[in-house]
């Protein structure tokens, strides 16, 4: 059997680039990485989290494609801001806190993929993209989401990926970490270099690159995403929509995107996970009482509590191909990594705390469970 049931997420994917029959989890080895720091966890300095203010006025999230030209301009233009702002928290390797924002989900994507936090962890990381945005550089409007359903099969013809309205095209020539996997050379974010990834890497400075795949998109469609959404509970909707749609979203933009450690080195995460997240919210909103404060799954990816198989239905989990991917040694966990924290056992619970390491103060997973809460704050039109 090629894929065993742990294999739900990208970070079981990327392990699986390693070896085809070893497909756990990358497995921890001491030292530097081809002389290349994979960087230890960090402590950033960080207060106790202040009390968020009452919600009042939600932030109306809206799909990228609805947005008017300008409105798409200041959002993007409020991502250069951030990518062109000093960084200041000292995490490894940083230069801006575009890349601040990307660390959160470097140093721990070994806790924060195949595993129940998965989903909540992530709609924290959006807030806190969102909050830069807003509260750093004069950004108006609420992180906006892509509509994958209407691209899915077509990515490359996204209005996603404009060169001019959006966030430039498909990857040409060379110039990633793999020969063949080439950097983008058109839109706002062509010459904008990376110090973080592949993978676990730091200070490696590499270009956005993508590499479109319209079969890998096509786990982004309505049907997949049907299938998930008719998941009675949490154990059994998160392995689906991480397996599928978000798999479909990272493996057909490609290159970075596909990257489970460094992705949002790709700016296009933002709008990707976005996405996810509005689909976590339909289908809590389905039946919020039941699903308002569901949560379940392992707190740690296989071995402590192997995650439930990813079942869409009739439909075939699509792969997405390794010959371009970044080299495996660059997945390998680095020694130190972070581990869960807050909850009593194997199993996340709402206790399971979101290390947003000190960008923006770290919550809980009940304090996240609720977009509409005091803390989050926002709705998808
Ligand atoms: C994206 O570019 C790569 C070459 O860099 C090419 O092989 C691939 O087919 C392109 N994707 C699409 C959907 O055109
Ligand atoms: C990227 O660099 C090239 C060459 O220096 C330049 O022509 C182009 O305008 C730059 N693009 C952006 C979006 O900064
Ligand atoms: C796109 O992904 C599919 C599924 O993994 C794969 O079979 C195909 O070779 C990929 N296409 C390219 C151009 O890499
Ligand atoms: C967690 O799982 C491991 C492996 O099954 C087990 O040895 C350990 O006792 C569990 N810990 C708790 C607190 O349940």
């Amino acid at each position: 059997m090629l894929f065993r049931p742990t294999v739900i997420g990208l970070v079981a994917l990327a392990a699986s680039a390693v070896t085809v029959s070893a497909l756990s989890l990358p497995v921890q080895v001491p030292g530097s990485l081809d002389g290349r720091s994979p960087g230890p966890a960090v402590a950033a300095p960080r207060g106790p989290p202040p009390k968020p203010k009452k919600c009042k006025k939600k932030l109306k999230r809206k799909a990228w494609h609805t947005l008017k030209k300008k409105e798409k301009k200041e959002y993007i233009d409020a991502e250069l801001c951030l990518m062109s702002k000093p960084a200041t928290l000292g995490l490894p390797a940083t230069a801006n806190r575009f890349e601040e924002l990307q660390s959160i989900h470097q140093i721990p994507a070994f806790i924060t993929h195949g595993v129940g936090a998965f989903l909540p962890y992530h709609r924290l990381h959006m807030h806190a993209h969102e909050r830069a945005l807003r509260e750093e550089c004069g950004y108006k409007g609420a992180q906006p989401y892509w509509d994958e359903p209407r691209d899915a099969g077509d990515f490359i013809n996204s209005d996603v990926l404009d060169p001019v309205t959006g966030f430039g095209g498909n990857g040409t020539g060379n110039g990633g970490p793999q020969p063949g996997m080439g950097c983008i050379h058109d839109g706002p974010f062509a010459n904008f270099s990376n110090n973080l990834g592949p993978g676990y890497f730091q200070g490696t400075p590499n270009c956005i690159y993508r590499f479109v795949n319209d079969t890998v998109s096509l786990m982004s469609s309505q049907p997949y995403v049907d299938e998930c959404k008719a998941k009675p509970n949490y154990l059994k909707f998160w392995p689906c929509l991480e397996a599928a749609p978000h798999v479909g979203g990272h493996g057909g933009v490609g290159g970075k995107m596909l990257d489970p450690i460094a992705s949002p080195g790709d700016p296009i995460f933002y709008l990707h996970h976005t996405w996810l997240d509005k689909l976590f919210w339909e289908w809590q909103a389905l039946d919020l009482p039941a699903r308002l404060y569901d949560i379940s799954g392992p707190n740690l990816p296989d071995p402590f509590a192997p995650p439930p198989t990813p079942d869409p239905g009739s439909l075939p989990l699509i792969f997405p191909t390794f010959d371009k991917f970044p080299p495996p040694e660059a997945f390998v966990v680095p020694p130190g990594s972070p581990q869960p924290q807050g909850d009593p056992g194997n199993v996340t619970t709402l206790s399971h705390v979101l290390d947003m390491l000190g960008v923006i103060p770290s919550a809980t997973i009940a304090e996240v469970m609720n977009i509409g809460g005091d803390l989050l704050c926002y709705e998808y039109v």
